[in-house]
């Protein structure tokens, strides 16, 4: 399965079987986190026992208590953290789909409620759910493309598909809350316009973007 492949089958997915992830899945999965956090400098964390993190009613309400394992998405506090998280974590969940596993990001969770190592200067973003979902979850309301960008009237198809995948994207509360802009130049730029978390929106809406166009912006 290709990563834009994954990004077509990717749902968030908040109600999982009792599964465990296989072992030799966990190490493919540690592998990748060490890899991403050394490409975006961060310290993301994989607990395979997700414990308390989802132990509140509201979270059997919404699923999630079944969540086996987590990523905690932490890293060394800087103006550009969230968004790196979003970028370097969206990475690891279309890797995760891949694997077959199902995920869903989320920013509400029970603090201090899994045992990860965070340093006095980083912080806890949010926490990613893992595990193998009831079902693959399902498609959902999105914006247009004509709602998500601005720039020159004329859009290259490298551009319409990076607009088309960057659709795909999770956003908080379904929020994409973001623009789109193709520059005269043909380069391209893409900003959050406020919102919960939209920071890290931003991140995993330029991943996507950038599997979409085949290109780095
Ligand atoms: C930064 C971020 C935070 C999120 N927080 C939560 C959350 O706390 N609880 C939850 O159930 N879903 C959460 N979600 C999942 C979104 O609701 C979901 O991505 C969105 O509705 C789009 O659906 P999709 O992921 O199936 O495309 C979060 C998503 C993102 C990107």
């Amino acid at each position: 399965m290709t990563e834009k492949e994954a990004i077509f089958q990717r749902h968030s997915v908040r109600n999982y079987t009792d599964k465990a992830i296989e072992p030799e899945k966990v190490s493919q999965i540690e592998e990748k986190v060490a890899q991403l956090n050394a490409e975006g400098n961060l310290h993301l964390q994989f607990v395979a026992d997700a414990g308390g993190t989802y132990n509140k009613l509201i979270y059997k309400a919404t699923g999630l208590a079944s969540a086996p394992s987590i990523i905690a998405c932490v890293g060394k506090d800087a103006d550009d953290l969230d968004e790196r998280v979003g970028y370097y974590g969206e990475k690891l969940v279309l890797f995760l789909q891949q694997l077959g596993l199902n995920t869903c990001w989320t920013g509400t969770y029970n603090k201090k409620q899994f045992p990860i190592s965070v340093g006095e200067d980083e912080r806890v973003v949010l926490v990613i759910a893992v595990g193998y979902g009831q079902t693959q979850g399902k498609t959902r309301k999105s914006k247009s493309a004509e709602q998500v960008t601005a720039g020159k009237a004329q859009k290259p198809d490298w551009f319409n598909s990076g607009v088309e995948l960057a659709l795909l994207a999770p956003t908080a509360l379904n929020q994409q809350k973001f623009t789109i802009k193709l520059n005269d130049d043909d380069s391209v730029e893409i900003v959050e316009n406020g919102g919960i978390l939209s920071k890290v929106d931003l991140g995993i809406v330029k991943c996507h973007f950038e599997i979409g166009a085949e290109r780095t912006i």
